[in-house]
């Protein structure tokens, strides 16, 4: 925590590539959500954006050497203090740096004093990724315990596509608060394994305008495939209608409306899947008929519309599983008169099957809608772990871990 108040204290390192400009968005992101922040550019970073940028943002003084300052001796005091080191982007050069201790300026010296859990969000040609020297480098900072993400996929600068475009700002602050929630929360346990998980909310068409549908934001199954993706796994996720979500990165997206078409995704995907998670909230019913043209209000009462019920995926998967594929269901429960919500959870996990039940808690701006979740997780052994609140990455990290546990 910095000295002045209870804010964790955040180093954001930020090395000379193009992507430069995205660290003032993912500054200001973690100054507003409360962050300490002290930006920490090399000289090359500040071709790209100024210091005064920095400066002003983040409210503190910027240096590049270790020459500043000295009397404070910053390059052994700022690694020390910090609660989290985020290095965004961070460049070959950079990772090659750090990867073999140089300290030839105040980011890489703050590295090596550092003792607080350190995020490279890596952008650069796919090239240069996929080089073997940085393969070795990457492969080096993960074993030594460094989070270095994945990068995500698709534009780079000029014309290129490929894998080693930045993460998304809100992608990046999202895994640094998981980071300063549980330090320990994205081990590179899920390499080689193949998962899958489903997201948001189906909707059932009634015409070409109306849906029956409901209220999943999706945020909680896209926070179990950015946190899979990033502890090494090949991921697929296959999603519903959601909130505005921005796609994870390194994550496969298959794009599904109705809960039909739900199911047919997940029966294709999961065949040579490891795991899966069923996190989507699947709409039980449909109408029988979808009408070709706008249902008109008329003048009496409305017509009644007949429902038909819709396949339970979660059932189905669990049935023609193969072997050794976990299993994980969702259950959103409100607790009623028969029962409270854990009451509810035990009874769903034994009707479905699946190896572990994340029980949630609704309503009353709980889970749907909103950052944070809690709940219960299940396991079909038995086990019973409360979830306190977190969130929804932290969550899923929480969930991952006793996946890899069954594995
Ligand atoms: N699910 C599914 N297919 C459905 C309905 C639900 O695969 N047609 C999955 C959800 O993705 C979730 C789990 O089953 O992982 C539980 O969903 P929930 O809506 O809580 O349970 P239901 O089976 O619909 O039971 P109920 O509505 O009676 O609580």
């Amino acid at each position: 925590m910095s000295a002045a108040d209870s804010s964790p204290s955040v180093l954001l390192g930020v090395a000379g590539g193009i992507a430069a400009y995205k660290s003032v968005e993912l500054l200001r992101r973690l100054t507003e959500t409360g962050h300490s922040v002290r930006v920490l550019p090399t000289a090359s970073a500040c071709e790209f954006v100024g210091v005064a940028t920095f400066e002003a943002l983040s409210g503190q003084p910027v240096h590049t050497g270790v020459f500043a300052d000295v009397p404070s001796v910053p390059h052994v005091r700022l690694g020390q203090q910090a609660d989290l080191v985020v290095v965004a982007p961070a460049t070959a050069d950079l990772l090659a740096r750090a990867a073999h201790g140089r300290a030839d300026d105040l980011l890489t010296a703050s590295l090596l004093t550092a003792r607080c859990p350190v995020l490279f969000a890596p952008a650069m040609h796919t090239e240069m990724w996929e080089h073997p020297a940085t393969r070795d480098n990457v492969a080096l900072l993960r074993a030594r315990g460094a989070v270095v993400m994945e990068p995500a996929s698709g534009r780079l600068t000029g014309r290129d596509t490929g894998p080693g475009r930045l993460p998304d700002p809100a992608e990046i602050a999202d895994l640094a608060r998981l980071l300063l929630e549980r330090p320990d929360a994205l081990p590179h346990d899920l390499h080689g394994r193949r998962v899958v998980v489903s997201a948001g909310g189906t909707r059932e068409a009634l015409d070409p305008v109306r849906y029956l549908g409901n209220r999943s934001s999706g945020r909680q199954g896209y926070a179990l495939a950015r946190v899979a993706a990033q502890r090494g796994a090949a991921v697929t996720l296959v999603s519903a209608h959601t909130a505005e979500l921005g796609d994870p990165a390194a994550v496969d997206v298959v794009r599904v409306g109705s809960a039909r078409e739900l199911r047919e995704a997940m029966v294709a995907a999961v065949a040579d899947a490891d795991a899966v998670v069923m996190a989507a909230a699947v709409a039980d019913f449909r109408p029988v008929v979808r009408a070709d043209d706008k249902i008109k209000k008329g003048s009496g009462a409305p017509a009644p519309r007949a429902l038909a019920v819709n396949p339970d995926i979660l059932a189905e998967l669990v049935r023609s599983r193969r072997a050794g594929q976990v299993v994980v269901g969702f259950a959103a429960e409100t607790g009623d008169a028969t029962g409270d919500v854990l009451h509810h959870g035990r009874a769903k996990l034994a009707r479905k099957g699946c190896d572990l039940l994340v029980v949630n808690a609704v309503g009353d701006g709980q889970a749907f809608e909103v950052a944070d979740n809690a709940g219960w997780l299940l396991g079909a052994d038995g086990s019973e772990t409360e979830l306190m609140t977190g969130s929804k990455a932290l969550l899923a990290s929480r969930v991952w871990d006793a996946v890899v546990a069954r594995l």
